[in-house]
Parts: structure tokens; C-alpha cells; sequence
């Protein structure tokens, strides 16, 4: 048997990114380079209202030569009229009744795409408007019924121990507290875009910019009716997509395929960064309930925790995105008796969906800006509250999921204080700041993030990852995870170099298409380091056992299968997701092993906020996680900093103003990110204990980032202004300065 040990030649180090030189010189291909010949472009009409019937589509405005237009409305429709995803309740076009702004209602393409334009402009929509749903409390109050019976898309219930008992414990303090959390939109560089081309002999070819090829494929063919082999899914270069391409693309790509299929032409459609800004989907808002039962000396010994998302107009990933949130709800603390029940609520936004942290950093806000007051109402230090409940090895989560590894919560924790200087900071602090108008503080956040789908969603998923020779003895891994910035083609190329023994620029990875590739899974929920590079892992080593037991020597691989492709032919192996032994989910009582492991972090803040101008700014920032094993420590570290100025973001500045469900600041002139001139020192630690799940010990790493810090950030808002008024409380983010003012006001402090 090969493989029993792996020399990490490539894996730990920094080695350049496999497209990094054709970005940078430009040769890289997105979807907006490529053109086809006798492609138009196309464009989406969409709903001007909230909620409402439609009455009719006027294309009548004299001015538009709509006779050289194709026009699409829901009837052209092949198939069925439905984005395949969880439920079947989102129509690809509206047909008669629209239920959040800009849902789209019709299409139109045309070679001139300033004359689409003018055209689209000019269609006439007529709509009854009816009442919508703008919050979770107007959905919580059924003021409209919109979906289902209870306006409820997906509810959870996860309970351990008997949390009345713990709350009538005699000693113990209770403490409630409630906390909401804004849409954020992701914001990815490149803006959606597709292109479609349809023919009766191969049926249809779309190539966009997407998270998931075999997402896409999966809606398209009902959509058309269409056997799997006559539909096409390529990706091309992708600029970003933080979960915001995870499910969006299957709708663009339906679009530009009927304009194709009606038009007989190629069709591109892209969006512009207004109409993706405000069409698309964002983060959830949130509301989160926590009442806590902790005894005098800090041991908790009850959470209820009640946590609720506004999921927008249509179910989409909302069931998924509040699973993975609440079962992240009551973070890395063994806690006896814990109860958290949660839900989904349908509104007349538009739809909200997957956004890197998937609900769990709305949870984790919730639970790691509480947990400071029930440190406050013990007279304990933040700190010391989290270490004397962390969870150990054999520890229990809140699924019954016993711990078979030690998080070293507490070593990540005195890192992160060490690198900040904690102590000393927190001492001066206290002591410069009542003559300071500028108060500093400091706050931190200690969580975990499970890699891979959760529960049993690996096993269903049961992805599949191939390895083929090549004539001149180089190999190409076969998967269908998609490079969307964050580095999946590097990290494939030195897990497969190591297995295989080769060298990193031996190795090559196939573009995702569904005509050449297998179908390993989407790219999402932390999965593509950990689930699908251990199953690169398992068939680089099963090429080289096929060499073996063909009697090839190993020693020099790459000749080897020169060699066998030479005089044998064809050299491809495939390697198939399998659940490891012992674990167990029930997915009807939402108990067990909801992830294979966790990656560990404890995130620190330190800020500063302005008493004349009300404004608060993190300056300084340290992040230590254990991710298992290190695959590229300058991949690794931009992960973390690129998702620590994301949540600062979240934190402090990004703000969706909605006004009867619309985004009304779809700019990013007044949507407002933070820049480069307003981030910290973002200061990266690793810890590494290895995981037997990933390949060479590798975790997930790319949502945890997401998770820690806007809790940190406000923590360290706290304690920078505890001096005040009795100590000023913040609950919500983003908190922009006007909430900062408006809580001064409150505390008479204004
Ligand atoms: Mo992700 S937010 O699981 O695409």
C-alpha cells in the first residue's frame, strides 16, 4: 500500500498561485473577455414593486424598435418555471404575481446593448400593488400571510439537558439580552455574468462567472427539459464570489438561456454593479434572544437561545443558512442545558442567501457580545467567564456532538492576548480614558466554524474527485470546486504533488465543466481544502497504487505514467466521498455529529472611539485559529485578513438602507466598505493540530474569519466607553456613528 506516510514537500509552503500570472497580465478569461460569434446581449426587466399582481408588460414606447428585439416572458419557459434549489418556490420569471422589488419579469436582448438599455427602460410594467412583509417582526405578526401558513420557511429546534431546571437552579443570575445583525452584501470584484448558447444538436452551453457548476446544471435541466448530457456547465475565471455566487448564477444562467434558445444566438448577460448591488442576494439580517442562567462563580449552566433571519422573498438557501447558525448558536462552551430554537421568516425583500459564515456569524455575533454582560453580571473578566466554560476534548456540544479532539480554546485565547497586549492595555486603558476624548478598548470573541456541509449533507453529497496521467507523465486533478480567488487550483496542485510525489508544476487542474469534469460538489461551507482536497489526497494515491500494481517503480512517478499511458493507454482514477466510521446524525432530532471537526479561533480587537464625532475605528486587530494544518501560509494569511476587513465591515460601516424592501443605496459611493486606508494591523496567527478528515491535517478555513470579528469590535466598543453613563450597551450592527450618537443621546451623554 503507498501512501502510509506523506512527505509535505509543497504542502506548508508559499508557492505561487497556479493563475496568478495570468492575472496579472491579463490573459485570464472572465466571462465579460469572451465573445462569441453573432452574440447579443441581454437584460432583465424587473418588478418596480414590492408585492403585487401583474396586470400587463407593455413593449409599446414608440421610440424602440422592438421588432429587432427577442423579448422572453415566463411563457416561453420550456420546462418548469422554478430554480431548482431546496423548495420549488422561486419562479425564474415572475408569472402573474411578483414578491420582492426587481424580481425579474421579463427578458429582452438585442446586438446593441446601449439600445437594450433605452428598450429596457422602456417597457411598460403595470402592477396592483398589495401589502408586503418588511421585517422579521412584521413576519413574526403574520400582518400578511405570504408563504406557507406562518410566513416560517424552515424552523429548528436543538435542545440538551432541561433548561427550565437550569433557570430555577437555586443562585443563579439570569441574563437576557437581544441582538440584530443587518444585510451585508458580498461585494465580490466582478459583478454576475453569463453567457448562454443553445443549438438542437448539443442543447445547451452556458459559461459564467459561479461558485458551482453542478448547481447550475442541476437547475437548467428542468428549466428546459433537457437530459443531463445535453446541458453544459463551464465556469470561467470568477472574481470573487463569498457565497454570493453560490446560488444566483443558476437564475442568470436560466435567463441568458432562454434569450439563447428564443433568439437562436449566443446570448451574454452581465450585470452592472447597481443591478447586482440590488437584485442579488446579501447576507440575513438577524434577530437573536439569549437568556442566560450562570452561577456565581461564572459556571453556565443554561442558555435559551431563540434566533430568527429574515430570509426575503423566497426559500432559496435559507433553511441551510440557519442550520449551519443554529447550530453555531451557543459557540465552543460546554454548556449542560441548552435549548435554541430558530427560524426562517418570509418578507418582501428579495431573496437572502449564502454569504461566507453561512448564519453563523449572525448567531455568534449574538452569543459573543452576550456573554461580556454575563461576565459583567458576575463581576467577571470577559475572558475568565469564556475559560471557565470552553469546551475540552470529551467535551459536548449542544448537538450531543462529543468532542474527540482538544480545541485548546483556552491556548488560542492567551495568544491573542499575549499578541495584543491585553493586560497592560486594559490596565492603561482604564485609566487614560476618563480624560480622553478619544477612548480606546479592547474585546474579544472566542468561536469555532464546522468544515463541510453539516449533519449528514457530506454523504448525501457523496462527491467524486478524478486524477488523470498525461502522455508526458504530468497528471490533472478533475473536480468541479471552482477558483474564485481564494486559491483552490494551488492547494490542489501541492496536495496531489505531495501524494504523488511530484512536482508542484507536475500537476495541473482541469477548468470545471461539467462535459469533463466530476461532480465534486459545490464550493462552499469551508469544504474544498478539507472534504474535497482529502479526496484529491485519496486519488493521487490511488493513480500510484493502479502504477504499482502494474508493476511500474514509483520512485520517479512522473515517468512512471509516462510510461504506463505509452504502453497501456488511458491512466484515470477516481476517489469518492465516504462518512467516516462513528460518526452519527439524526437529522429529525437535529443530534449528533453536525461537523467532522471544527477550526478553533479567539479574534481581539482593539479600538478606538471618538466622543465629538461619535465614530468608532478597530486599531489593531489579532486573529489566532487552529486550521489543522497550514496549506499556504500567504493564501492562509489573506483568507484571514481579507475576512477581518469583511467583518469589520460588518461591524462598523456596511449598512443596507431598504425602503419598502428596496436597497436604495446599491452604489458603492454610498454602500461603504472599508478600504485599505481604513483597515488595522490585521495580525495572523496559526496554531496547527492536524485533523485525520484533511489532507496532511487540514481544516476548513475560509468562513471562520467571518465569524469573531464584529462581536470583538463591539465588545471593544464597551469597554472603550464603560466609563460613561453606567456604561454604554450596542447590540446592533452595523453601528455606524449615528447609532453611536443616538446611544449617547439615550444615556444623556449628548
Ligand atoms: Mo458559502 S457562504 O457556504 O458559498
Amino acid at each position: 500500500m503507498v501512501g502510509e506516510t506523506i512527505q509535505s514537500n509543497w504542502v506548508g509552503r508559499s508557492v505561487p498561485r497556479r493563475e496568478g500570472v495570468s492575472k496579472v497580465t491579463g490573459r485570464a478569461c472572465y466571462v465579460d473577455d469572451l465573445s462569441l460569434p453573432g452574440m447579443i446581449h441581454g437584460a432583465t426587466v424587473r418588478s418596480p414593486v414590492a408585492r403585487g399582481s401583474v396586470r400587463a408588460l407593455r413593449f409599446d414606447d414608440p421610440s424602440i424598435p422592438w421588432k429587432e428585439f427577442t423579448i422572453v416572458t415566463a411563457r416561453d419557459i420550456p420546462g418548469k418555471n422554478v430554480v431548482t434549489l431546496i423548495e420549488h418556490d422561486q419562479p425564474l420569471l415572475a408569472d402573474g404575481v411578483v414578491n420582492h422589488p426587481e424580481e425579474p419579469l421579463a427578458l429582452i436582448a438585442h446586438e446593441d446593448k446601449y439600445l437594450l438599455e433605452r428598450a429596457r427602460a422602456a417597457v411598460k410594467v403595470e402592477i396592483d400593488e398589495l401589502p408586503g412583509l418588511f421585517s422579521i417582526e412584521e413576519a413574526e405578526a403574520k400582518r400578511h400571510v405570504i408563504w406557507g401558513e406562518d410566513n416560517v420557511f424552515k424552523s429548528f429546534q436543538i435542545e440538551r439537558g432541561d433548561v427550565g431546571k437550569a433557570f430555577a437552579a437555586p443562585g443563579v443570575r439570569i441574563v437576557e439580552g437581544e441582538y440584530r445583525t443587518g444585510a451585508q452584501e458580498q461585494l465580490y470584484i466582478e459583478p454576475n455574468g453569463m453567457i448562454a448558447q443553445w443549438s438542437e444538436a448539443d442543447g445547451l452551453t452556458v459559461w459564467g462567472s459561479l461558485q458551482c457548476p453542478y448547481y447550475v446544471h442541476k437547475a437548467l435541466t428542468p428549466m428546459f427539459n433537457l437530459p443531463d448530457e445535453k446541458v453544459r456547465v463551464v465556469q470561467l475565471e470568477t472574481g470573487g464570489g463569498f457565497g454570493g455566487k453560490e446560488e444566483y448564477p443558476s437564475m442568470l444562467a436560466g435567463h441568458a438561456a432562454l434569450l439563447a434558445r428564443k433568439s437562436g444566438r449566443p446570448v451574454k448577460m452581465i450585470y452592472d454593479r447597481a443591478e447586482d448591488m440590488v437584485a442579488t442576494t446579501k447576507r440575513h439580517p438577524s434577530r437573536t434572544r439569549h437568556r442566560t442562567a450562570v452561577t456565581a462563580d461564572g459556571k453556565i449552566l443554561g442558555m435559551d437561545i431563540e434566533f430568527l433571519l429574515d430570509g426575503g422573498a423566497y426559500a432559496t438557501l435559507s433553511a441551510v443558512v440557519l442550520s449551519r447558525g443554529t447550530i453555531h448558536a451557543s459557540g465552543p462552551y460546554d454548556v449542560p442545558n441548552v435549548r435554541i430554537r430558530s427560524a426562517a421568516l418570509a418578507t418582501n425583500h428579495p431573496p437572502h442567501g449564502a454569504f461566507r459564515g453561512f448564519g453563523a456569524p449572525q448567531s455568534i455575533f449574538a452569543l459573543e457580545k452576550h456573554l461580556d454582560r454575563v461576565a459583567a453580571a458576575v463581576g467577571l473578566e470577559p475572558e475568565e467567564l469564556r475559560r471557565r466554560n470552553f469546551l475540552k476534548h470529551g467535551g459536548v456540544t449542544a448537538t450531543g456532538q462529543v468532542l474527540k479532539e482538544e480545541p485548546g480554546l483556552n491556548a488560542l485565547m492567551e495568544r491573542a492576548m499575549k499578541e495584543s497586549g491585553w493586560a497592560e492595555k486594559r490596565e492603561r486603558f482604564a485609566r487614560e480614558n476618563p480624560e480622553a476624548r478619544v477612548k480606546r478598548g479592547l474585546g474579544l470573541a472566542t468561536f469555532m466554524h464546522g468544515a463541510g456541509f453539516t449533519g449528514s449533507g457530506e454523504r448525501n453529497l457523496a462527491s467524486v474527485v478524478g486524477i488523470e496521467g498525461l502522455a508526458d507523465g504530468r497528471v490533472r486533478v478533475l473536480a468541479a470546486s471552482t477558483e474564485i480567488g481564494q486559491g483552490t487550483n494551488t492547494i490542489f496542485s501541492q496536495v496531489a504533488a505531495d501524494a504523488l510525489g511530484v512536482d508542484f508544476m507536475d500537476v495541473e487542474v482541469a477548468r470545471p465543466d461539467t462535459k469533463f469534469v466530476p461532480n465534486s460538489g459545490p464550493t462552499v461551507a469551508s469544504r474544498t481544502v478539507m472534504i474535497v482536497g482529502k479526496l484529491v489526497e485519496t486519488a493521487a494515491l490511488s493513480l500510484k497504487q493502479v502504477l504499482l500494481d502494474a508493476g511500474y517503480e514509483v520512485g520517479d512517478v512522473r515517468e512512471a505514467v509516462r510510461r504506463y499511458i505509452a504502453e497501456r493507454g488511458p491512466l484515470k482514477v477516481y476517489s469518492q466521498y465516504k462518512q467516516p466510521p462513528g460518526v452519527f446524525w439524526d437529522d429529525k432530532l437535529y443530534r449528533g455529529e453536525a461537523y467532522a471537526t471544527y477550526a478553533w479561533a479567539c479574534y481581539l480587537a482593539e479600538v478606538s472611539v471618538d466622543t465629538a464625532t461619535y465614530e468608532a475605528r478597530v486599531e489593531d486587530f489579532v486573529a489566532v485559529q487552529d486550521v489543522g494544518k497550514v496549506v499556504h501560509p500567504v493564501l492562509a494569511a489573506g483568507q484571514i485578513e481579507g475576512g477581518v476587513a469583511q467583518g469589520i465591515g460588518y461591524a462598523l460601516c456596511e449598512e443596507v438602507v431598504w425602503k419598502q424592501g428596496r436597497m436604495m443605496n446599491g452604489r458603492m459611493t454610498n454602500y461603504i466598505m472599508p478600504t485599505a486606508a481604513d483597515a488595522p494591523p490585521i495580525r495572523v496567527f496559526f496554531a496547527e493540530h492536524p485533523t485525520p478528515h484533511g489532507p496532511q491535517g487540514a481544516k476548513g478555513i475560509g468562513e471562520l474569519p467571518l465569524d469573531g470579528v464584529a462581536p470583538a469590535v463591539l465588545n471593544a466598543v464597551e469597554d472603550a466607553l464603560r466609563d460613561l453613563g453606567g456604561g454604554l450597551k450596542f447590540s446592533s450592527i452595523p453601528l455606524l456613528p449615528e447609532r453611536v450618537y443616538e446611544t449617547f443621546v439615550k444615556g444623556g451623554l449628548a
